[in-house]
């Protein structure tokens, strides 16, 4: 199955630095070396840098995204986005459920899996995140926490989706988990989708975040349940993006 090297900018970037990072970009993939490898990239982007990526990365067969979609399909909702707005301005995914937004914005799984589900509903494919905090993962129960999250994510939700495995202990802390870590919750996880979804859970993608590099991503994506990565601090910079490209060819 083809990686899928998702880049999460989280609130970085305004939509003139957005412009100027896609030139940059652009120009590096044009570098014989540096060319689009066999990983799918697509930059999940403040929903305000949409517009300018959408412009600026035309044709490069680089995919853009939102990091977050309303669970309403239009109305009065002051201050969300929906997916028909998102599919508008060129975008083929949206991020749900990030750890960030569970904590922060007190998202639970019922309201994950209705984002998930209106995102499908308008032609998004949905980028699941679950993941166990460090107290969990201390008391050795990772898999069951982490599967007990994906269902309740999943509710309601079709099988054209991909799901990220984000231990949260490992987002923006320079600790990675190892790549058996990353591969015992990716194995569990496919087992868990076959029960929801029956053979088409073997073509969901399967990613691993939390502090994924250019140095580390190759041995993680190498593993067999894992299919590419949810990259954040990495995602910033041009060199980082192109060297972590490389590496998973
Ligand atoms: P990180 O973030 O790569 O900076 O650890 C990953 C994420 O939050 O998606």
């Amino acid at each position: 199955m083809k990686n899928l090297l998702a880049l999460n900018w989280k609130m970085n970037k305004t939509p003139s630095e957005a412009q100027a990072w896609a030139e940059e970009l652009q120009s590096k993939l044009a570098l014989s070396e540096s060319k689009l490898g066999d990983a799918e990239l697509a930059i999940m982007a403040p929903a305000i840098d949409l517009q300018a990526l959408s412009w600026f990365l035309k044709d490069s067969g680089v995919a853009i995204g939102g990091q977050d979609v309303s669970a309403h399909e239009s109305g009065a909702y002051t201050g969300e986005i929906s997916a028909a707005m998102l599919k508008d301005v060129g975008a083929k995914y949206a991020v749900v459920g990030h750890s960030e937004r569970r904590e922060y914005h007190n998202e639970d799984d019922a309201g994950v899996a209705a984002k998930a589900a209106q995102a499908q509903a308008g032609g998004l494919v949905p980028i699941v995140c679950v993941g166990e905090g460090l107290d969990v993962r201390e008391r050795g129960e990772q898999v069951p926490y982490t599967l007990a999250q994906l269902r309740g994510s999943l509710a309601g939700v079709g099988a054209d989706v991909v799901i990220a495995y984000e231990p949260v202990w490992a987002i923006g802390t320079g600790k990675t988990a190892t790549a058996e870590d990353a591969e015992e919750l990716a194995a569990a996880i496919r087992a868990e989708l076959r029960t929801l979804y029956g053979e088409s859970a073997d073509s969901i993608q399967i990613l691993y975040g939390g502090s994924v590099k250019p140095d580390n991503i190759a041995s993680i994506c190498a593993k067999p349940n894992v299919n590419g990565a949810l990259v954040g601090g990495a995602s910033l910079k041009v060199a980082d993006v192109v060297g972590m490209n490389d590496a998973l060819k």
